[in-house]
C-alpha cells in the first residue's frame, strides 16, 4: 500500500453525488463553516465526524438549503443548488434528516410516512389520504411504499401510533423510513443513532448497510465513534468550519490532528 498525506479532503472522487466549493457562514462574530470543500461518491458511506460546534450541522444547513451561505457553492448531480430552496434541493436528489427530529403533532405514523420527510419536500399528498374516496392509483402506490418501508425497518407494528407517542429511536427510524420514501440519489443523516439505545443502533446500522449495499449514497454524521467507523469509509473530519483531514477509519483513529482536535475541542 502507498502511504498517502491527505491535506483536507479528497477531492478526486470518480463520479461524486455531492459537491461544495469553498462554503462559508458566520453567525455574527463566530465562523461556522469555513472553506469547506468536499466530495461524496456516489455509492458510498461517507462520514462526518468532529468536536462538538464543529459546523457538522451548520454544513448539512448550507448544503440542504436550510441556511443561506455566505460563499461558496453547491452541486448536486453536477445540477448546481447554491441559492435553492430545500424542496427544490430535494427534487435534485438530496434529502437529509435532523438531528432533532420534528415530532408531527397530530399524525399517525402513516400519515408522516406520506407528507414526505419534514419540511423539506414541498408537496403533500395527505389532504388526498385523509379523503379516502378520492385516492387515486399514485396515492395507493404511496401508501403500498409506505408499508413496505415501515416492515422493512420492523416499525410496521407503529403505523396507527400517534408519532407524538414514538420512543427517540423508534421516531429516527420513521424518519429514516420518510427519507427513503422518496428514492433519494444521496441521504444526509445527522446523528442518526443519538439517544438511540444499543439494540435499536444495531438495527439501524444493519438497515443502512443493506441500503447501501442496493446503491444508496449517504453522508453521516455520528458522535458515536465505534458506530460510524464501523459503518463509514471515507470519513470526512471537521475541526472549527473547516475540513481537518479526510481518510479510511484507520487513518483517521491514527491521525495526531484529529486526536489533538478532540482533547482540546469540548469533549
Ligand atoms: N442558527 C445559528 N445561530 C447562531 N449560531 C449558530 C447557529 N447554528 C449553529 N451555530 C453555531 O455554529 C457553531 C457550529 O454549530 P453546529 O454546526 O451545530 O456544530 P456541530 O453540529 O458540529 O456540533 C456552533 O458554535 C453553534 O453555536
Ligand atoms: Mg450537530
Amino acid at each position: 500500500m502507498t502511504e498517502m498525506i491527505y491535506e483536507g479532503a479528497n477531492l478526486d472522487k470518480q463520479d461524486p453525488v455531492l459537491r461544495t466549493e469553498g462554503l462559508k457562514k458566520s453567525f455574527g462574530g463566530l465562523t461556522a463553516t469555513n472553506d469547506v470543500t468536499i466530495q461524496v461518491e456516489r455509492g458510498s458511506i461517507t462520514g462526518m465526524i468532529g468536536p462538538n460546534g464543529a459546523g457538522k450541522s451548520t454544513l448539512f444547513n448550507l448544503i440542504s438549503g436550510f441556511y443561506d451561505l455566505d460563499a461558496g457553492r453547491v452541486w448536486v448531480n453536477n445540477e448546481e443548488v447554491t441559492d435553492a430552496e430545500p424542496h427544490e434541493t430535494a427534487r435534485t436528489g438530496l434529502i437529509r434528516t435532523f438531528q432533532t427530529p420534528r415530532r408531527l403533532e397530530g399524525m399517525t405514523v402513516r400519515e408522516a410516512m406520506l407528507v414526505g420527510p419534514g419540511p423539506q419536500v414541498g408537496e403533500s399528498i395527505i389532504p388526498l389520504f385523509l379523503r379516502p374516496g378520492t385516492v387515486k392509483k399514485q396515492e395507493r402506490a404511496n401508501i403500498e411504499e409506505a408499508e413496505r418501508l415501515l416492515e422493512r425497518f420492523e416499525i410496521d407494528h407503529l403505523i396507527d401510533q400517534p408519532s407524538t407517542d414514538l420512543s427517540g429511536g423508534q421516531l429516527k427510524l420513521v424518519e429514516l423510513a420518510r427519507a427513503i420514501m422518496t428514492e433519494p440519489d444521496i441521504l444526509l443523516l445527522d446523528e442518526p443513532v443519538a439517544g438511540v439505545n444499543p439494540t435499536l443502533a444495531n438495527d439501524i446500522n444493519r438497515f443502512i448497510r443493506e441500503l447501501n449495499e442496493e446503491g444508496q449514497t449517504f453522508l453521516i454524521i455520528e458522535h458515536d465513534m465505534p458506530f460510524i467507523m464501523d459503518l463509514a469509509d471515507p470519513i470526512i473530519v471537521l475541526d472549527q468550519g473547516r475540513v481537518l483531514m479526510e481518510g479510511t477509519p484507520e487513518e483517521v483513529r491514527n491521525d495526531q490532528r484529529v486526536i489533538d482536535a478532540y482533547l482540546g475541542g469540548a469533549e
